[in-house]
């Protein structure tokens, strides 16, 4: 059976519309809770990056070193589990400072990924990830009337540690009424749902 890790990286917690359909979703997969491990971001908010930190990853420190203990036990949490899902809502057309922290955590030298003459090479195996990208306005498609920085940098980073099999899903117009949340709803809804009982099925 999948295990899902499901980071939930917005100011609305359970509330956001994201979060929401999102769960939906997994429980519709037949998902039930006893697979899905869930990180807050922002009500169990990471410590950020402190000088421990910083210098164990510029020096050769060992992967139990004290500076490391935050990073290592999110890294060991996502080898645990076989399916990433990042809910996730665009703050000034990028990710939120939640989630890049997590990633700050998470994307470590010597650990996921190595640093090689060509560049970064992901150490982590990679899986099917689902990237829930709420918006009060669009960013995507013929009504978008600002720059998407979220997708293509999520994107490039989860590949630095070996992640690329992911799967945006954009939520979009949330500030528009409830008529616009439940067009968007409907619009991701079976795509997205489509997507995870495909990728369910094959890891
Ligand atoms: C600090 C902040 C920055 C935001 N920046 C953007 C933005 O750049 N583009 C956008 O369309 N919406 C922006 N929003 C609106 C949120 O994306 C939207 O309220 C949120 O995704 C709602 O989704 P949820 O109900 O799933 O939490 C911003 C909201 C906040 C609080």
């Amino acid at each position: 059976m999948n295990r899902i890790l499901l980071l939930n990286c917005g100011p609305h917690s359970d509330a956001s519309h994201g979060y929401r359909l999102a769960r939906e979703t997994l429980a519709a997969a037949g998902i039930t809770d006893a697979h899905i491990t869930e990180r807050d971001l922002v009500q169990a908010p990471l410590p950020p990056i402190g000088r421990d930190y910083a210098l164990a990853i510029t020096s050769n420190t060992a992967h139990d070193a004290d500076g490391l203990q935050q990073s290592e036990q999110l890294i060991v949490e996502l080898e645990q589990h076989d399916v990433l899902f990042i809910v996730t809502p665009m703050h000034n057309f990028t990710i939120p400072a939640a989630l890049k922290l997590w990633l700050d955590h998470v994307i470590r030298i010597h650990r996921s990924f190595a640093a090689t003459p060509q560049g970064k090479v992901g150490l982590m195996k990679d899986r099917p990830t689902f990237v829930l990208v709420s918006s009060g306005g669009f960013f995507a498609g013929e009504r978008a009337k600002q720059q998407d920085f979220l997708t293509p940098y999520l994107r490039y980073a989860l590949a630095s540690i070996g992640i690329s099999d992911i799967h945006f899903f954009p939520l979009q117009g949330l500030v528009f009424g409830p008529e616009a949340v439940a067009q968007a709803i409907s619009e991701v809804r079976l795509p997205m749902s489509e997507k995870l009982s495909r990728a369910l099925a094959i890891s």
